[in-house]
């Protein structure tokens, strides 16, 4: 069978009028609002964002505002969204949109393009939803609909692959509401053409599903066996001075760039926590210190990686008595830890390590 896209478009477009669910940026949008967001749904799920969106809002409710905020303010709000780069090129973006477009997001999806953290997807997402441009996207619920529509079952994760979703995307997307059509095709995703168990009864253009047709929608799509998980595991120390923590700020690239964590290594093969621990004190820190106790063990999921961090509460032995900073370290007090920024897993261990403090 052939798919009838002029079909497949009012179809798709009349379900979503009725069925597409009513969030806070589709109601009350605007070009910046919808930048905010579709960088924040580049990696995370609606219901995580919707929070965060409002708490953004009200924090930097204008791409002035963003531009011209601290970059520890900028990742505070982030703070346990992920992939924390998407908060720090939001930033750089804002200050070359007040520098070069008069504090104007651009409407053109290859302007878009040229800044940081925006690429095919959220360029797409911002033209078409914000601006009316016919241009396409595809993500992952995008890529998984024309999978089944189209039949393709090829390793949807394969460069070429990709590309071809686009030319399909490129083809189907209307000049009269894009926006919405594109939003309805990643709202179908979610809805009804879903992974596991496609809920092909009540698809809108389920007569025009090449995969359906064929009969077997859930083969669908094809991707290739995952990345290998890689295990890390780490020791964290948590030492206190006058009722202030030891942090330490991250180097600005690489994985939690420029956040908050606890001191500490990745071990070695056989290494032990104490023993990376001290090392680790000693080398970057110049500071002595013994072993308490063992605190928690946290287990942290990221895309390519399952760490097991160790957090362990220090003692020192030096009589050294000064609260000054050592190199990227600090004494943080209760409050000023409440305002750093810290991945998930070091939130975790201050919050059970100050209960703790506070039960003894
Ligand atoms: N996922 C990312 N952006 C979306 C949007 N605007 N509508 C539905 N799903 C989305």
């Amino acid at each position: 069978m052939n798919v009838n896209r002029a079909k497949f478009r009012q179809k798709l477009l009349r379900w979503f009028q009725t069925h597409r669910r009513r969030l806070p940026w589709r109601e009350n949008g605007n070009p910046y609002r919808i930048f905010i967001v579709e960088v924040m749904l580049q990696q995370t799920q609606i219901k995580t964002v919707i929070p965060y969106y409002e708490r953004w809002l009200k924090a930097f409710p204008n791409v002035r505002a963003l531009a011209r905020a601290p970059l520890d303010r900028v990742l505070k709000l982030w703070e346990g969204l992920g992939y924390y780069t998407r908060a720090r090129n939001l930033h750089k973006a804002a200050q070359i949109i007040v520098r070069d477009h008069r504090g104007k997001i651009p409407s053109d999806a290859e302007v878009l393009r040229s800044l940081p953290g925006i690429g095919p997807y959220t360029s797409g997402a911002i033209a078409s939803i914000a601006f009316g441009k016919p241009v396409p996207l595809v993500d992952g619920n995008v890529a998984r609909v024309l999978s089944r529509v189209f039949y393709i079952r090829k390793d949807i994760l394969a460069p070429d692959v990709q590309r071809q979703f686009y030319r399909l995307a490129e083809r189907l997307v209307p000049n009269k509401n894009p926006g919405a059509f594109n939003q309805a095709l990643m709202e179908l995703g979610s809805l009804v053409c879903i992974p596991d168990m496609p809920r092909c009864h009540v698809c809108p253009v389920k007569s025009e599903c090449r995969a359906l047709a064929v009969g077997n929608p859930s083969s669908l799509p094809v991707k290739s066996k995952n990345v290998r998980v890689q295990k890390i595991r780490m020791a964290v120390g948590l030492l206190r001075k006058k009722g202030r923590v030891l942090v330490r700020r991250r180097p600005d690239h690489g994985i939690w760039g420029g956040l908050f964590e606890l001191p500490g290594r990745v071990l070695l093969n056989g290494q032990s926590g104490e023993e990376a621990l001290k090392q680790e004190f000693k080398e970057a820190l110049d500071l002595r210190v013994g072993i308490q106790k063992k605190v928690q063990v946290i287990e942290h999921r990221l895309s390519h990686r399952q760490m097991v961090i160790h957090a362990f509460s220090l003692k020192s032995s030096s009589r050294r008595n000064t609260l000054r900073p050592i190199g990227n370290a600090r004494w943080a007090s209760e409050a000023e830890l409440k305002q750093l920024s810290f991945p998930v897993p070091y939130q975790k261990i201050l919050n059970a390590s100050s209960h703790y403090e506070r039960t003894q």
